[in-house]
């Protein structure tokens, strides 16, 4: 709560009593669903979980209809995680409510990068001059996206690595050891194959062997740097399993910090 109010400006905190949430989420999420309705439950607001399954999507109803009717049910505020890149654009000017992103295809995932931002800030004070490499299926990942262009806006200098059929131009492409090796940051990302039209053609023992943190490349990274992956993780193929809690480790933090990030947001959107 202290870091919350932090990140909120150290004002007096008043709670969103009365405002009613409703997360509408087209493709699974554990982390940023459930610590939306935590986020949602700490300010005080009510929160709806929108069951696809069980609505009238069901029915053939259109993703517009189904988001309007939520506009028309007086809801406070919107919080849509769907396959399609930049779905919002067609609520734009449609919708008076608010929509909070959690994730749009392989866009963007903007309250992630926030969370990510706010756990090295709280390592190094500072994203300025620091040197951050993303590994892993760098095309595929909203997460990668927002994160490159963010931390590059704050002042970090931003690289990129991984499986060559995965990287992307103008993300600064470098070799994994040079990436590991070089960085305050390393954030490993999830093999997002149900985002792939084809097989990378490697088994994930060989995958985490070129491509993964594991024990034997650990010794390259630099003392004081931190690991960081925004889950889910595939363990054993970018990181070992024994790596996840290890003192590099900032995994769980980013997960806390999602729920302070969260309620943050909610508070900018809502608070009169
Ligand atoms: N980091 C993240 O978006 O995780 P979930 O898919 O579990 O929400």
């Amino acid at each position: 709560m202290e870091e919350s109010l932090k990140f909120c400006g150290g004002r007096k905190y008043k709670g969103l009593a009365g405002k009613i949430a409703c997360n509408i989420f087209f493709e699974p999420s554990t982390r940023t669903q459930y610590s939306f309705l935590v986020a949602q439950q700490k300010v005080g607001m009510g929160a709806i979980d929108f069951d696809v399954d069980s609505s009238s999507l069901q029915k053939n109803e259109s993703f517009y209809d189904t988001i309007k009717t939520f506009d028309s049910l007086g809801t406070d505020v919107l919080i849509i995680r769907h396959s399609k890149n930049e779905y919002y654009k067609n609520l734009i000017g449609k919708i008076s409510t608010p929509i909070i992103n959690a994730g749009d295809g392989t866009g963007n995932h903007p309250t992630q990068s926030l969370l990510d931002i706010l756990t090295i800030e709280q390592e190094f004070g500072s994203l300025k001059g620091l040197e951050i490499s993303i590994i892993g299926d760098i095309s595929h990942s909203r997460v990668a996206h927002t994160n490159f262009e963010i931390m590059s806006r704050f002042g970090a200098k931003v690289f990129t690595s991984g499986p060559k059929e995965y990287s992307e131009r103008n993300m600064n492409f470098v070799n994994f050891k040079e990436a590991i090796s070089r960085s305050d940051v390393v954030i490993m990302l999830r093999v997002q194959r149900e985002r792939h039209s084809s097989r990378l053609g490697v088994t994930d023992e060989e995958y985490n062997e070129k491509y993964g943190l594991n024990s034997r490349n650990l010794k390259f990274m630099k003392k004081d740097s931190i690991i960081m992956h925004p889950g889910p993780v595939n363990r054993n193929v970018e990181i070992s399993g024994d790596l996840m809690e290890i003192d590099k480790s900032r995994i769980s933090k980013q997960v806390r910090n999602g729920v302070f990030v969260r309620m943050a947001v909610l508070k900018y959107i809502l608070e009169e």
